[in-house]
């Protein structure tokens, strides 16, 4: 890949697919392709591959998917899955058709069983049960993953898939139903500490209302578990998760793009900082940088999840790349760029 090489970024609205548009830019790529979902719905067959016929991309970021937490992986099973699948199969088998040069398909560390030994290796794949909450999005994620392992040993293909652990950064889903579980803390504890300021301005641009007393703001805020002197979260704040920043994968990302192929990475590569930490210590971390003065209560009625889900990084590491942001670090500079927007 080179910086007139014809690159197509599916997803490039999303978390990651923004910040690969936004980095090759700066690195000088001058002949990148987008499409907004409007303008290509990649669930449509036809509409892709006439897309990939007109346009003949070299290279191709599968960054499009339907993603999101715990809650709206329970809630849009159905969704998680078909779209996921349909919009793997539908790109993956368009490069092939279209003689793409190089695919790289986002997948991601759900894709390991549940009770898998930790830190996860890649070769853990398909060795036990999918954790039940998000098995819809995760086989969607291993069918795209063999997609790719069947075209290369059959068609010759170039398709690389990694597998990103949790990120977080710039451009995230903040949407306190569907996003990830980081971005909606670093949203709730700005609410709350809004609360306990009384700012009802800023609550009301925050969530789109224009309610005129504070009682009626609490009732909107109690909905998502956020109270003057307390938060709620879901499950019990025990397991551990491992986070890495956007720009970090990225840097991994073109890494991988310009320098190694399928037949030097094999199937699957993790993409992590192989550190991990509660769910419980996440949340503190937010609440000291957001300032509020409150309880955190875990409600453990609530599903938890996998107990751990932490990457075995030493083969992405070995190749010559390895995570620069600090977890404390990024999530400070993302809590004051996502303050910044509304005050
Ligand atoms: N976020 C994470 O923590 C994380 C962790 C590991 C792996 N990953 C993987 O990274 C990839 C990207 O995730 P992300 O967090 O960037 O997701 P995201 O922010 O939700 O972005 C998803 C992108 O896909 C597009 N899209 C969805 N359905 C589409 C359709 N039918 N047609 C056209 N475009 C469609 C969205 O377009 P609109 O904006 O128009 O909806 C958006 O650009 C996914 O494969 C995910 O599994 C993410």
């Amino acid at each position: 890949m080179n910086i007139n090489s014809k690159i197509y970024i599916a997803g490039h609205t999303g978390l990651v697919g923004s910040n690969i548009l936004n980095k090759l830019k700066n690195l000088g790529y001058k002949n990148i392709i987008t499409r907004d979902f409007k303008d290509l719905d990649l669930i449509n067959q036809q509409a892709v591959e006439d897309f990939f016929e007109k346009y003949k991309p070299e290279y191709v970021f599968l960054a499009a998917a339907r993603v999101g937490g715990i809650w709206a992986n329970n809630t849009y099973k159905a969704e998680f899955i078909y779209d996921n699948l349909i919009i793997a199969a539908n790109i993956i088998h368009a490069s092939y058709k279209y003689g793409v040069k190089k695919l790289l398909n986002l997948g991601s560390s759900c894709i390991y069983p549940k009770l898998a030994p930790q830190p996860l290796k890649e070769e853990y794949l398909l060795s036990g049960y999918l954790e039940a909450t998000n098995e819809p999005y995760a086989i969607a994620k291993i069918a795209a993953i063999k997609l790719c392992r069947y075209y290369n040993e059959q068609y010759n293909t170039n398709f690389i898939s990694v597998m990103p652990t949790n990120l977080y950064g710039p451009n995230d889903n903040f949407n306190l139903e569907t996003g990830h579980v980081l971005p909606v803390l670093i949203r709730k504890f700005y609410l709350a500490k809004l609360l306990q300021e009384n700012n009802l301005d800023l609550i009301n641009k925050n969530l789109n209302l224009n309610l005129k007393n504070i009682k009626d703001i609490e009732v909107e805020l109690a909905k998502f578990g956020i109270y003057k002197n307390k938060i709620i979260l879901w499950g019990s704040g025990n397991v551990y998760r491992e986070f890495l920043h956007v720009s970090d994968l990225v840097e991994a990302l073109i890494f991988l793009m310009q320098n190694y192929d399928y037949k030097d990475i094999g199937e699957i590569i993790n993409i992590g900082t192989g550190i991990d930490l509660t769910i419980k210590d996440l949340a503190n971390l937010i609440k000291n940088i957001s300032g509020f003065a409150g309880d955190i209560v875990f409600d453990n009625i609530k599903p938890d999840g996998t107990p751990q889900k932490l990457l075995d990084v030493s083969r992405i590491k070995s190749l010559g790349w390895q995570p620069k942001i600090l977890l404390k670090y990024g999530v400070k500079q993302v809590y004051e760029s996502y303050i910044n927007l509304w005050e």
